[in-house]
């Protein structure tokens, strides 16, 4: 079945083969009727998101078997909850422990969940998961703490158990293999189902922002390398975490997408040669483009992007 277009995404009506009116499930939105699940490959479903994927939330995936998995948990408490009341849910797996991807997990109680093995005990307090992704600033610290619990809802959880790279899930009719890929965070993986070659790419995501890398955890040729991994699985279809699924013309997407990479090293050693501070060059803000919303948080990341840039481009670093 071929995927719709972006543009379609929203108002095309894709009914899976073998559909049951309890399987297509539906939820009002800005007064447009969306589908809440929508297959795209064979009993392997997008699950909407609320603000249609877009932070802070996130796509979770649904695939149907004898045992069905969701993969991420950040689409919204009333989606997810109504997935595991009329489809049911056997396992939850995490792709990586950020917030837009564990915060509806209250909807999912008694259902076991699994998160990658690194850094798995920061989900067991926010502190410590706050303390892990903002290091050094105690006012952003703070309003990341309170963005993440009164606005997205998460909350610290005890997860089931662990994965690692290599590990194989199985739905009865599918088999996803776990694919390390770390950049972004150092626990964030990627998921390849081998059948439909569907490349389950989370935030990997192929947004117009490009590569996001703003924890001290981040790494920017981690995620180069993470990105090329992907690429090389040679994905049929791959589904990110916060656009919609691709069908076409995969590879350039990902090359542009790490391409953004090299223009905001370019763009910050051209600041450099003009003589600006690290500060200064913050200012200009040649990442994000300026600070509108949670300047706080926005500041901080931008922050050490920076000086991961400036890092890798071999310049001076900030004091
Ligand atoms: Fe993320």
């Amino acid at each position: 079945m071929g995927i719709p277009s972006h543009r379609d995404f929203h108002r095309t009506k894709v009914y899976p083969a073998n559909y049951t009116l309890s399987l297509i499930l539906r939820l009002k939105t800005n007064n447009n009727e969306n589908m809440l699940l929508r297959e795209i490959a064979k009993n392997i479903y997008l699950i909407q998101a609320e603000n249609c994927g877009k932070f802070p939330y996130s796509f979770s995936f649904l695939l149907k078997g004898k045992k069905n998995i969701l993969l991420d948990a950040g689409a919204g408490k009333t989606n997810l909850a109504k997935i595991k009341g009329e489809v049911g849910i056997d396992l939850i797996i995490i792709s990586h422990t950020h917030g837009d991807h564990i915060s509806s997990l209250e909807a999912l109680a008694g259902i076991p969940c699994l998160v990658p093995e690194m850094q798995c005990e920061s989900v067991r307090d926010i502190n410590a998961l706050g303390r892990r992704f903002i290091q050094n600033d105690e006012k952003a610290l703070t309003v990341w703490k309170h963005f993440m619990v009164a606005t997205l809802g998460v909350r610290a959880f005890n997860p089931s158990g662990t994965y690692n790279e290599g590990d194989v899930f199985k739905t009865g009719e599918h088999e996803i293999v776990a694919l390390s890929t770390p950049g972004h965070t150092v626990d964030h993986f990627c998921f390849f189902e081998g059948r439909t070659r569907t490349l389950f790419s989370f935030d990997i995501d192929l947004t117009s922002f490009g590569p996001w890398y703003g924890h001290e955890e981040s790494d920017i040729d981690s995620f180069i390398s993470s990105i090329r991994r992907i690429e090389n699985t040679r994905p049929a279809i791959l589904a990110s975490s916060h656009v919609p699924p691709l069908s076409d013309g995969i590879s350039s997407r990902l090359t542009g997408y790490e391409e953004l990479i090299y223009k905001r090293d370019e763009l910050i050693k051209t600041l450099s040669e003009a003589g600006l501070s690290p500060a200064e060059m913050l200012e200009e803000s040649p990442i994000y483009g300026g600070h509108p919303h949670i300047p706080e948080l926005l500041i901080y990341f931008e922050k050490v992007m920076i000086e991961k840039h400036l890092k890798r481009l071999g310049l001076n670093l900030p004091k």
